[in-house]
C-alpha cells in the first residue's frame, strides 16, 4: 500500500477508516487532513502525517496531498458551495501528482433529476472528478443505518409516530461500519476498482412502513407511519429551531447533526419519488462480508446518542 491522504480524517468516516487501515497495516502511510490537525493529536503512526488542508484554500491543499498516490476525498458538508471545494481538491490532486482519487458520494447521486439537494452536488462532483483524467472510485453510500435509527424512530418511540414527507419510498440503510469498511478495502487495492461507481447500501430494500416496522419491534412501542407533504415536514423542521439553509456557524441541533431543513426535505422527497429505491450487493463484492441489517443496526445504537456512535467492533 502507498501513501494515502484522507481529506475529511477527523470526521466519524475518516476516522473509522483511518482505523481500519492501521488495523490491517500499523506501518501503513497515511496522511489526514482536516482544517482543525488538533482534532486528531491523539492518532500517531510511524507512516502518520497529519496536515492542515481547507477544501476552500487551494495552497493548503497544494501542501497536504504532496508525496501522495490516493486521495480519500471524503465530501465537505458545505451545502451548494461544496461543488467548487470539491474541485479545488480534485485540481490540488492533479498538481501533486494523485494517480487515484476515491470519492463519497451519496445513493442515487448518477441520477441527473434527482431533486435531493445533496444529491445535485454530488452529481456535479461526479462528473468534475470523471472529466479529470486522474483514475477514480465513487462510492455512492446510502443513507445511514444510524440516521434511520436516531435521528428518524428514537424520536418516533416518544410521540408514536413518524411523520415524513417521504411518501411510499423505498430505502436501503446501510450501517456505516459497511461504508467504512467499503471504503477502506478500495483504498487497499485502488487498482481493481478503478473506474467503479458503487451503490454502497445496505441488506435490504424496506418501504417506509417496513423501517417503522422493524423500530417498533426493536423498542416494544407501536409507531405509526404517517406520510406528510413537504410543508408540513418543514414546518415541522421550524417549529424544532432548524434552520431552513445550511450555515457552518449553526449549532448541533438536539439530536446531535448540523443538517438544514433544505436538505433534510428534499432528500424525503427523492426517497417518495424512488431514487433511492436502489438495492445492490456490492459492499459483499468489496468487502466479502455480508452488511448488516437496520433491525441489528438499531438494535446496536439504540441507547446511544447519534453523535456519540462509534463502534469499533460493527
Ligand atoms: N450517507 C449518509 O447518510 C450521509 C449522512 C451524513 C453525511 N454524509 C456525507 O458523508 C461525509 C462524511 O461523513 P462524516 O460522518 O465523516 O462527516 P463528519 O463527521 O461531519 O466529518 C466531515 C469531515 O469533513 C471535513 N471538512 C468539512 N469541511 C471541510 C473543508 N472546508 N475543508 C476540509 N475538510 C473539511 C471535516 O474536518 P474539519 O472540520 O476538522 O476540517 C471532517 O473531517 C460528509 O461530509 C457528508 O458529505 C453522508
Amino acid at each position: 500500500m502507498s501513501r494515502i491522504v484522507i481529506s475529511g480524517a477527523s470526521g466519524d468516516l475518516g476516522r473509522r477508516v483511518t482505523r481500519l487501515l492501521l488495523n490491517e497495516e500499523p506501518d501503513a502511510e497515511l496522511t489526514l487532513v482536516t482544517r482543525t490537525p488538533e482534532k486528531l493529536a491523539d492518532r500517531t503512526g510511524p507512516g502518520i502525517a497529519i496536515l492542515k488542508g481547507d477544501y476552500r484554500d487551494r495552497e493548503s491543499l497544494d501542501a497536504a496531498y504532496s508525496g501522495a498516490d490516493t486521495l480519500f476525498l471524503i465530501s465537505g458538508l458545505n451545502l451548494g458551495r461544496r461543488v467548487s471545494e470539491h474541485r479545488n481538491a480534485i485540481d490540488a490532486a492533479e498538481r501533486a501528482g494523485i494517480r487515484h482519487i476515491v470519492y463519497t458520494s451519496v445513493g442515487g447521486g448518477g441520477l441527473p433529476n434527482n431533486p435531493a439537494l445533496s444529491a445535485k452536488d454530488h452529481y456535479r462532483s461526479e462528473q468534475d472528478l470523471q472529466s479529470s483524467g486522474i483514475a477514480y472510485t465513487i462510492l455512492r453510500n446510502h443513507l445511514y443505518a444510524e440516521i434511520v435509527s436516531k435521528i428518524w424512530i428514537t424520536p418516533a418511540v416518544e410521540s408514536g409516530r413518524l411523520e415524513m414527507a417521504t411518501g411510499e419510498g423505498f430505502l436501503s440503510p446501510v450501517a456505516k461500519g459497511d461504508v467504512a469498511r467499503s471504503a477502506a478495502a478500495v483504498l487497499r487495492e485502488p487498482e481493481r476498482h478503478g473506474g467503479a461507481i458503487y451503490e454502497i447500501t445496505g441488506p435490504e430494500l424496506l418501504s417506509m412502513r417496513d423501517i417503522v416496522r422493524i423500530g417498533s419491534e426493536v423498542h416494544g412501542v407501536p409507531i405509526e407511519y404517517r406520510p406528510v407533504t413537504a410543508e408540513e415536514r418543514l414546518a415541522h423542521f421550524d417549529s424544532i429551531g432548524i434552520p431552513r439553509t445550511y450555515d457552518p456557524a449553526m449549532p448541533l441541533s438536539a439530536a446531535g447533526h448540523m443538517w438544514a431543513s433544505d436538505e433534510l426535505v428534499s432528500a424525503d422527497l427523492a426517497a417518495a419519488e424512488g431514487f433511492q429505491a436502489i438495492l445492490t450487493h456490492q459492499v459483499k463484492l468489496i468487502t466479502g462480508r455480508e452488511p448488516e441489517p437496520l433491525r441489528a443496526v438499531m438494535e446496536r445504537v439504540k441507547s446511544v446518542r447519534y453523535d456519540q456512535i462509534d463502534d469499533d467492533a460493527a
